[in-house]
C-alpha cells in the first residue's frame, strides 16, 4: 500500500503516522501537510529517517498538486486528517475552514477517484475520513451520540466538517468509492497545540497566567487519550467496513470546571507549589458564541464490531499528558513563539 496521511504534522496525524509506519512496515506512509500554524515536523522527528516514510509539503486546497501528487506516487489509501481544527478560529475567520475542510476534502476525493479510475475494491482502496463529534451538534444533560444521530452541526468548524463527511459519503453513493468515516469525541495528550483547553491551561499554570473559562464552565466534554485515537483509526483502517461510520470515545465525560480543577491540583502537585495555587488563576469569561453544551459519544459499535477500547484510565492519561508538556517545555516554547516553523527550513532546505 502506498498510504497518502494528510495532516500528519498536526497533533492527531502524528501520532497516526507515528503508529502506521511502525505497524505497517513493508506499506509505504506519506504524510502530505501544509504547515500551517497547527503543522510541526518536529512531531515526528523520531520517524523521518525510516525508509517507509516520506514528508509531502502541499495544500489540499490546490487540486492540482493533489492530482500529480496521487499519480506520482502511485496512492492506494487516504487517511484524511487534514483540517483547520480550532471552534474558536472558526469563529473568527470562517472562510479558511471552507477552504481547507470543504474544497480540500473534495479535491482528495476528486484526485482519488481519478486515480483508481473505478477500482473499488476495498482491499485495493480505501478513502478513510477522520471527522469529529461534533457533527453531531450539542445534547442537553442525557443522551449519547450514535452513528445514527442526525446531523445539527452548529459552528463554522463544525459544519465544514459536516459538509465534507457528506462529501465522502456522496463519492461512496454515487461512484462506489470504498470509504470510512470516523467520528471522535475530544482529543487530549502530547504533541496538541496550546490553543486548545488542556495544554493551553497546562502552559498556564506553569507560567501562572489567567486560566479562562468560558461562560459557567459547566459545559461537558468526552475526553479520549490521542493514542487510543490512533489505535481506533488502525482498527478502522484494517476493518472497517466500506460505506460505515464509526464513532470514537471514551466514556469520559468531565464539565470543564472539574476537568480544570484536576488539573490545577496536579500541576500543584507536580510543581512543588501549596495545593490551591494553580485553581486562583481560574478567570471566567464571556462564553464562545455558540458555545455547544456537551457532547458524549456511543462508541458500541467500534467495540462490539472491531472489538476497539480505550486502554488509558482519564488520570492515567492526564497524568502522563501534564508530564509530557512539562518535560518539553522547548518543544512548548517553540510553538508560541513561532520558532518551530523554522524546524522544516533546517531539515528539509526547501523555503
Ligand atoms: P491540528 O490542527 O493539530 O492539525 C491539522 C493539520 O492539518 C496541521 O498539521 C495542518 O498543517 C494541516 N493542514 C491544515 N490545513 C491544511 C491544508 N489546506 N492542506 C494540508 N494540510 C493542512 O488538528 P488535530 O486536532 O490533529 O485534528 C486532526 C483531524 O482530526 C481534523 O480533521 C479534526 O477535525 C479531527 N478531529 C480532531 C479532534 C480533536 O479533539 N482534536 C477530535 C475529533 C476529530
Ligand atoms: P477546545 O479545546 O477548544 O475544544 P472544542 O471546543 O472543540 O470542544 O475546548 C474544550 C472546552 O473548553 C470547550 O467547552 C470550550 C472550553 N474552553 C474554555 O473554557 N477556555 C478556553 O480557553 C478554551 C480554549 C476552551
Amino acid at each position: 500500500m502506498n498510504i497518502l496521511i494528510t495532516g500528519g504534522a498536526g497533533f492527531i496525524g502524528s501520532h497516526v503516522v507515528r503508529l502506521f509506519v511502525r505497524n505497517f512496515p513493508h506499506d509505504h506512509i506519506y504524510n502530505l501537510d501544509a504547515l500551517t500554524y497547527a503543522g510541526n515536523l518536529e512531531n515526528l522527528a523520531d520517524v523521518e529517517d525510516l525508509p517507509n516514510y516520506t514528508f509531502i509539503h502541499a495544500d489540499i486546497a490546490d487540486l492540482d498538486d493533489m492530482q500529480d501528487i496521487f499519480s506520482k506516487y502511485n496512492i492506494s489509501h487516504v487517511i484524511h486528517l487534514a483540517a483547520e481544527s480550532h471552534v474558536d478560529r472558526s469563529i473568527h475567520d470562517p472562510l479558511i475552514f471552507i477552504r481547507s475542510n470543504v474544497t480540500g476534502t473534495a479535491n482528495l476525493l476528486h484526485a482519488a477517484k481519478d486515480a483508481w479510475s473505478g477500482d473499488n475494491n476495498r482491499n485495493n482502496h480505501l478513502f478513510f475520513h477522520v471527522s469529529t463529534d461534533e457533527v453531531y451538534g450539542s445534547l442537553d444533560h442525557e443522551g449519547m451520540f450514535t452513528e445514527e444521530t442526525a446531523y445539527d452541526p452548529r459552528s463554522p468548524y463544525s459544519a465544514s466538517k459536516a459538509a465534507s463527511d457528506h462529501l465522502v459519503r456522496s463519492w461512496h453513493h454515487t461512484y462506489g468509492m470504498p470509504v470510512v468515516i470516523s467520528n471522535c469525541s475530544n482529543n487530549y495528550g502530547p504533541n496538541q497545540f496550546p490553543e486548545k483547553l488542556i495544554p493551553l491551561f497546562i502552559h498556564n499554570i506553569k507560567n501562572e497566567k489567567p486560566l479562562p473559562v468560558y461562560g459557567e464552565g459547566t459545559n461537558v466534554r468526552d475526553w479520549l487519550y490521542v493514542e487510543d485515537h490512533a489505535n481506533a483509526i488502525e482498527s478502522v483502517f484494517r476493518e472497517g467496513r466500506s460505506g460505515e461510520t464509526y464513532n470514537i470515545g471514551g466514556h469520559n465525560e468531565w464539565s470543564n470546571l472539574a476537568l480544570i480543577r484536576v488539573i490545577c491540583d496536579q500541576m500543584d502537585e507536580k510543581l512543588g507549589r501549596p495545593a490551591g495555587s494553580a485553581r486562583k488563576l481560574i478567570t471566567f469569561v464571556k462564553d464562545r458564541s455558540g458555545h455547544d453544551f456537551r457532547y458524549a459519544i456511543d462508541a458500541t459499535k467500534i467495540e462490539k464490531e472491531l472489538g476497539w477500547t480505550p486502554s488509558l484510565q482519564f488520570e492515567e492519561g492526564i497524568d502522563k499528558t501534564i508530564d509530557w508538556y512539562l518535560e518539553n517545555e522547548d518543544w512548548l516554547d517553540n510553538v508560541i513563539d513561532g520558532s518551530y516553523q523554522e524546524y522544516y527550513d533546517r531539515q528539509y532546505n526547501q523555503i
